[in-house]
């Protein structure tokens, strides 16, 4: 059996806390069988790692190995993603289709936010769970898989149960094994040391000498809630790594780049550009705000044209429901791309209800946005693409993760993935 810190080594998992030391210690002895495991901790602690630990020591390593993130594909095609389809199932199904639990026959499933999978699906689950059976959408034929599931979340399952979101009987058989990965703020020793290690690469990566901290700072790091948990404190690591021209950092400094550091005694940090994130300052907001409207303004353009060329309305209506759908939203029609895929209800918010803006900035940037030049809109394009870009690579293209750090809702991330073609 491997040992531990040969794990760590291969995996690049950072830490000696004891608490994560057993959680990886009890992802190599349930490796080599075939129990189904749920990894629970908060968000961004490091709950991935593990399905890869176990998959890669198990029986099951030259076989595929499938991550679904459950909370980003669209209810209406999850079903058909994970179990297939057969021709015909639903209006452009034309031909069948392979779902995940096929492909990856003989491998391993890591369904990752399975809180977030709907309760049709989780039916469809449970089946699987208990005698390896599954229907394609469409078909009667039962069908047979051999795949060993990890799965993970970070929500509360029991309340999730409570409220009737998730099948009880799904989460014991999910949960035969459980892997807790504790939070960063129970992992005191852990912090410093993954501060360092972030500083470092982040040096070598922007070709600068590595960030220090002073005593006072690393009390600092020490002392706070680490919500994101090690995601945050990785970009953090990043932000004062670049933005800083000083490489000894006090806790003054340091204080700006934590959002509700709370009180310390250090002189509060009043409407720091840095503090609540990458994206955060005004600017960028405006750049959002801005990239927004030029999206809804192009597509409003589109169907204009349209109606303008073509007499009939009821014709346009029907030939573009899509673009009627994004502009208008409306969460009770379900839409068909041309080729007939069921494709992402979007279900946009409330005009920018998701911009940490307040009302009189939003209302500000109507006047705005009538004085800017196509080129300027081009470029702030080009620049949304790059955040977007940026933030996916940070976060090793989770979209969950990026959209938080965006501030943008998880569909809106995925529209615009879709719209540049990213
Ligand atoms: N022990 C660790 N050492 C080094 N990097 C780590 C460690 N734990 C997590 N990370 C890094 O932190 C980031 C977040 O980890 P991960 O994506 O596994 O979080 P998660 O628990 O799945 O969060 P979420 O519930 O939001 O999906 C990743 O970039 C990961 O590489
Ligand atoms: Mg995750």
């Amino acid at each position: 059996m491997e040992n531990i810190q040969s794990i760590k080594q291969r995996f690049e998992i950072i830490g000696n806390d004891v608490k994560l030391n057993r959680a990886i210690e009890k992802a190599i002895q349930v490796a080599p069988t075939d129990i189904s495991v749920l990894v629970t901790g908060e968000s961004g602690v490091g709950k991935e790692s593990i399905p890869k630990i176990i998959h890669s020591l198990s029986h099951r390593k030259h076989a595929k190995y499938i991550a679904v993130n459950c909370g980003a594909i669209p209810e209406g095609t999850i079903d058909s993603e994970l179990f297939g389809h057969e021709k015909g199932a639903f209006t452009g199904a034309t031909q069948t289709r392979s779902g995940y639990f096929e492909v990856a026959d003989g491998g391993t499933i890591f369904l990752d936010e399975v809180g977030e999978l709907p309760l049709t699906t989780q039916v469809r689950l449970l089946r699987v769970l208990e005698n390896g059976e599954f229907l394609k959408v469409g078909s009667s034929q039962v069908q047979k898989t051999d795949v060993r599931i990890v799965a993970a979340t970070n929500v509360n399952m029991f309340e999730a149960i409570k409220k009737e979101k998730f099948r009880e009987d799904l989460y014991y058989r999910l949960s035969t094994v459980e892997i807790n990965i504790p939070p960063l703020r129970e992992r005191k020793d852990d912090i410093h040391l993954l501060f360092r290690k972030f500083a470092s690469d982040f040096g070598r990566k922007y070709k600068m000498p590595t960030i220090r901290l002073m005593d006072d700072a690393i009390q600092m790091l020490l002392k706070y809630r680490w919500p994101g948990n090690i995601r945050q404190l990785r970009n953090i690591a990043e932000q004062v790594s670049v933005l800083e021209e000083g490489r000894t950092i006090s806790a003054t400094t340091l204080h700006g780049y934590l959002p509700n550091a709370g009180n310390t005694n250090l002189p509060a940090v009043v409407g720091s550009p840095k503090k609540e994130g990458d994206f955060s300052t005004e600017r960028e907001i405006l750049y959002k705000v801005l990239f927004d409207m030029k999206g809804d303004l192009h597509d409003l353009k589109k169907l204009t044209l349209e109606l303008l060329k073509n007499n009939d309305t009821e014709k346009v209506q029907e030939e573009n429901q899509n673009l009627i759908q994004k502009i208008y939203g409306n969460e009770n029609q379900d839409i068909t791309e041309d080729n007939g895929a069921p494709v992402e209800v979007l279900h946009l918010p409330e005009p920018h209800a998701e911009q940490p803006v307040t009302q009189s900035f939003q209302e500000d940037k109507y006047h705005f946005a009538e004085e800017i030049e196509e080129e300027e809109t081009l470029s702030l394009q080009e620049k949304e693409i790059e955040l977007i870009k940026k933030s996916l690579e940070r976060n090793r293209g989770k979209r969950k993760a990026a959209a938080s750090e965006l501030g943008i809702s998880e569909r809106t991330l995925y529209r615009k993935i879709k719209q540049y073609d990213l």
